[in-house]
């Protein structure tokens, strides 16, 4: 298993170009599932995700070929398999992006249940209970889920608790829907719009995404079509902690600001100057932060996927900050690996007391999840010493090239291939 290793303290400088959203770029290739017609797909980013998401659409029928470099182009005109397999769930729960298409479009699926996850359990009863409204049958057998539908009927579904990509299967499931769906307290995140705006150009009938009301008007089927996938917030938001976590100066390029404000906000009151500057948002800190208190919520709040990221600026904070994490249970996976850097960090429930120290220590950590190893990627950058960072494979699930990015900017990171 690779391993990071990384001799901290350097400020990171210069500038780097953020890659296309993970987030966005599954539930897009997940959408080929809706049309015989050809998706593609540009600025999709090279990631383990996107892998098993191509993994799993190939175990369907679908043809997928990268004619260039993030463009790939997806067909699913022969699709044989209505099955998504527990081993592909459980490497990825975004595999279950797969139900609500499949079901639309071919009436029957088979997908495995998620089961529990490093990160809380994480349930899709709400996925389901939305597909049941829209008139699916529904049964677990054997730690699957069996639906199907002659044809979804358009319904009006009110999430109880707001759902990424709950929301993504529901509209997608409802563009071929009989009538008329109403999603109410949909997921506002910037990926549900792109995928709305994907799915829209497939020649499907929707408003609302970006806003808690989305209306989708169901039609008889679907073309194919072309979509840039927007950058990710996330690396960039990452990016950004690194060039502060470092004291600084990275200019953040092809990055839309509009989709972290939150994250900027909360930079900004830890004392960083943040610009947008033509091309990109540049990003410097010239001391120690100062302590910012934060709460996760769904977009536009700050997300839960930078939570750990922040987490890690706060550890050398002049002070100390509480971090509160509403989105997730258990998604404090970083803090026991963070101390081992020397952070003085204590949980209570969902919240954590974070007492900031002038300098982490470098230390063997190990990467428990995504933004985790993101967490600890941006420690060890800090640290005195050096850190090692194991497990990278966490990593690379939605970091594409992220040592690479973090070299080009003077960061001493290397990677060591077992
Ligand atoms: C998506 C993102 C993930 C991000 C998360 C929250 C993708 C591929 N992943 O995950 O990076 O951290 O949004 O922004 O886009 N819930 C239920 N029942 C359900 C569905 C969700 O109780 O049927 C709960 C979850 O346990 C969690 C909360 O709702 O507590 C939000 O989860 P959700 O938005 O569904 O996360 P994902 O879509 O899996």
């Amino acid at each position: 298993m690779d391993r990071l290793v990384i001799r901290g303290g350097k400020p990171l400088r210069g500038s780097v170009t953020v890659s296309g959203a993970k987030n966005a770029a599954l539930p897009a290739m997940a959408a080929v599932l809706l049309t015989p017609g050809e998706l593609i797909l540009e600025n999709v980013p090279s990631l383990r995700d996107v892998g098993t998401i191509e993994r799993l659409l190939s175990f369907m029928g679908v043809e997928s070929r990268e004619v260039a470099p993030g463009t790939v182009h997806l067909t699913s005109r022969a699709v044989r398999q209505f099955e998504v397999p527990y081993d592909l769930v459980r490497t990825m729960r975004a595999s279950v992006l797969a139900l609500g298409p499949l079901l639309a479009r071919f009436g029957k699926a088979r997908v495995s249940l998620p089961g529990g996850c490093a990160i809380g359990p994480r349930p899709i009863n709400l996925h389901l209970a939305g597909l049941h409204g829209m008139g699916a049958e529904i049964d677990l057998v054997e730690g699957y889920v069996v639906a199907k539908a002659p044809r979804l009927t358009g319904a009006r579904i009110h999430f109880e608790t707001v759902t990424v990509t709950g929301t993504e299967n529901l509209m997608m499931a409802a563009t071929l829907a009989k009538g008329t769906s109403v999603l109410e307290n949909a997921a506002c995140e910037p990926e549900v719009v792109d995928l709305a705006c994907l799915l829209r150009k497939m020649g499907a009938r929707i408003e609302g995404a970006g806003t808690a009301t989305i209306t989708v008007e169901g039609v008889e089927d679907l073309t194919g079509a072309q979509h840039r996938i927007i950058p990710d917030r996330i690396e960039a938001g990452t990016l950004a902690v690194a060039a502060a976590i470092t004291q600084g100066d990275v200019l953040i390029q092809g990055c839309i600001p509009q989709h972290f404000e939150a994250v900027m906000a909360k930079l900004q009151e830890a004392g960083a100057a943040v610009a947008v500057e033509e091309g990109g948002l540049r990003v410097r800190m010239a001391a120690r932060p100062r302590p910012v208190d934060v709460t996760t919520e769904p977009f536009p709040g700050f997300a839960t996927d930078m939570q750990a990221q922040f987490m890690a600026l706060m550890a050398i904070a002049e002070g100390r900050s509480v971090i509160t994490e509403t989105v997730f249970e258990n998604r404090f996976m970083h803090i026991p690996e963070i101390s081992r850097m020397g952070a003085d960090i204590s949980v209570g429930g969902r919240a954590a007391v974070v007492r900031g120290i002038p300098c982490l220590r470098g230390a063997p950590v190990m990467a428990t999840d995504l933004r985790a190893s993101a967490s600890l990627v941006l420690a060890g950058l800090q640290a005195r010493a050096e850190t090692v960072v194991h497990r990278v494979y966490h990593l690379d699930r939605g970091y594409e090239r992220l040592e690479a990015k973090l070299q080009s900017l003077g960061g001493e990171i290397r990677r060591v291939e077992d």
